[in-house]
């Protein structure tokens, strides 16, 4: 049902969580992935070997310019965008600085900005019907009270999302959005850590899901496998909430 064999795909953020998980599924589904983070070290992207891993700020224009270069030369284009990378530093309105404020809009938002504007002319090469996928979050949806700047940047998400899916569709290149709920990834362990939760708090925050458990990477995974698959070849502009059931609940 996945063959993605012959495909070529980019996953930002893809040395842990969600992006990891989506790079694996997408390789296992025969793909060529390209996994990009800002945790690999520069020279590894040199590496003939696959998978193949590519240092990646998406903050940085050079550092997304560069990685479109290489995957155009290596390439000559790209099938699957999956853009996973991202940051949630808390912060309520008192809290939030503009440093903060600028430091989580250039990763979440800019950032993909900048990976879909330099990666599109090579999904336009794409003979497979291209797709791109945004990792949201249920943020964008609704209000949190130390979120702040993470929600605003997430929102950003589904709007940018919507205007590409319209202005990409006559060159037939999907852009769908995925809205995670809560997930037990290296990132979220941190951030629950360092505000001094206990070290059962998924199994707390799993309890309130309707569900019954927290959420893993594969579970937002395997819907951006099939968004990216040509099972959702008539699928843009969409906003997908995997939560377990989270979003259901008044109270
Ligand atoms: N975990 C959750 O509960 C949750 C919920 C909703 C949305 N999300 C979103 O899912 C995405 C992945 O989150 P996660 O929980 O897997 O986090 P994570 O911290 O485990 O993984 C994020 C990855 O992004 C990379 N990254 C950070 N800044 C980068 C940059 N400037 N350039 C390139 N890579 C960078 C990190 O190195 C890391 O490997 C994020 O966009 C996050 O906002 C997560």
């Amino acid at each position: 049902m996945f063959n993605l064999s012959d495909q070529i795909a980019v996953v930002t953020g893809s040395a842990s969580g969600i992006g990891a998980a989506c790079a694996r599924q997408l390789a296992a589904a025969g793909a060529t992935v390209v996994f990009a983070d800002i945790r690999f070290e520069p020279e590894s992207g040199s590496s003939a070997a696959l998978p193949l891993t590519a240092h990646l700020d998406v903050s940085d224009r050079s550092s997304v310019e560069r990685l479109a270069h290489t995957i155009g030369e290596r390439f000559g284009r790209l099938d699957i965008l999956v853009n996973a990378a991202g940051i949630f530093p808390r912060g309520t309105l008192a809290e939030t600085t503009e440093v903060l404020w600028d430091h989580i809009m250039a990763v979440n938002l800019k950032g993909m900005f900048h990976c879909c504007q330099t990666l599109v002319p090579w999904l336009s090469q794409s003979p497979h019907g291209p797709s791109i996928v945004n990792i949201g979050s249920v943020n964008a949806q609704g209000g949190a009270q130390d979120l702040l700047a993470y929600s605003v940047s997430k929102g950003g998400v589904s709007t940018l999302t919507k205007n590409l899916a319209r202005a990409l569709a006559p060159a037939r290149i999907r852009v769908n959005c995925v809205h995670p709920g809560w997930v037990l990834t290296e990132g979220e362990t941190a951030v629950q850590r360092a505000t001094g939760q206990p070290e059962d708090w998924h199994v707390r925050a799993g309890a309130k899901i309707p569900l019954g458990r927290i959420l893993v990477p594969d579970d937002i995974a395997s819907t951006v496998l099939f968004l990216s698959s040509p099972l959702a070849s008539q699928i843009t502009g969409q906003e997908w909430t995997i939560d377990g059931g989270a979003s259901l609940s008044c109270n």
